[in-house]
């Protein structure tokens, strides 16, 4: 035999070597949930580990996270259900949850890149990402609130903002809308190919933002479709993305590659809360090794070629790269 495949696999430092892909804290964004109070660590249920934090909480695991190398922290509200209203109208106060986490956040650690999300669920009575009008999830209705929630994330210096609403034509109304207010360097990571997926429950448990009825198959991608994908990487190009998002992640590593071939821009690919719920549930029944399947896990999406991983163990995967476990 002259070829040999096992000579590239005889030694951690040869393995090392040949090793085509590599992943650092560096690739990775915390997707974290804010909530009211201070000192609040409220673990959820169905992701254990993971915790609604009051915003003092929040920036004290944010520079656990910084010191680790992550560099990306995605922020998530609880909206109390009293200000929750059809319109989202809470998402634009200025004195706001999210805005007040943003300042803080912004002023301690001013190298964190705070990544929020756009759309109406958390602050929604309706739990839909849009307008909801006898039972339809108005489009172009949506498109101005949208915007007007980017510039108010804007205000309160986020660095990037996450449309994951679905609306078409949301990216370029939210590109404008920042451009008029003088917001041109805030950047767009659009939610590009994001599936009506049943991994989002227990994030949904987190905010309490389940559609109140209905679903989000109007408005999120079809599972069985990957060709559509193509027409939604162009729109949001043309539109002004900066980022292009695939979600969910592990299921979805085709659209990851075939975002990453049919794009120059850099891809994020979100390893969501079901995912992450998967893992916990197997590994707290001795099936499963969490550790080393969360690194595996992030490593394949960084293999099918994402640049940026949104995961809840962004800090596990941190200590576990820096050696710290
Ligand atoms: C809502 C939003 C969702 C997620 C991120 N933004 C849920 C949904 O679309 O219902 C899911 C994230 C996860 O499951 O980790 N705009």
């Amino acid at each position: 035999m002259i070829d040999r495949p096992r000579r590239n696999r005889v030694s951690p430092g040869i393995r090392d070597l040949v090793a085509e892909t590599r992943l650092t804290p560096a690739n990775l964004v915390w997707p974290a949930f804010v909530t009211e109070g201070s000192g609040v660590r409220d673990e959820i249920s169905s992701m254990p580990g993971i915790f609604r934090f009051s915003i003092d909480e929040l920036v004290r695991e944010l520079t656990r996270a910084h010191v680790l190398g992550v560099q990306g922290v995605a922020l998530f509200p609880v909206i109390e259900n009293n200000l929750k209203d059809p319109t989202g109208k809470e998402s634009l106060n200025p004195d706001g949850l999210l805005q007040r986490a943003i300042r803080n956040i912004k002023s301690n650690l001013p190298g964190m890149v705070v990544i929020t999300d756009v759309a109406l669920d958390p602050y929604s009575s309706d739990g839909h990402d849009g307008l909801v009008m006898d039972g339809e999830i108005l489009n172009d209705e949506t498109l101005p609130l949208l915007a007007k929630m980017a510039v108010a994330q804007a205000r309160a210096g986020t660095d990037v903002v996450a449309p994951s609403d679905m609306m078409d034509g949301r990216v370029l109304a939210i590109r404008e809308a920042l451009d008029a207010e003088g917001f041109t360097k805030v950047g767009i990571c659009s939610y590009c190919l994001k599936y009506a997926s049943a991994f989002y429950g227990p994030f949904r448990d987190a905010l309490d933002s389940a559609p109140r009825g209905g679903d989000k198959k109007t408005y999120q991608m079809d599972v069985r479709n990957q060709r559509e994908a193509l027409r939604e990487i162009e729109l949001d190009e043309a539109e002004g993305a900066d980022w292009l998002l695939v979600k969910p992640g592990l299921p979805f590593l085709d659209m990851i590659r075939l975002a990453r071939e049919n794009s120059a821009l850099p891809i994020a690919a979100y390893h969501v809360s079901g995912e992450y719920a998967m893992l916990k549930a197997a590994a707290a029944k001795g099936w499963l090794d969490y550790e080393q399947c969360l690194l595996e896990s992030l490593m394949c999406m960084r293999r099918a070629g994402a640049d940026i991983l949104f995961t809840y163990g962004a800090l596990d995967a941190a200590e576990l790269l820096q050696g710290n476990r």
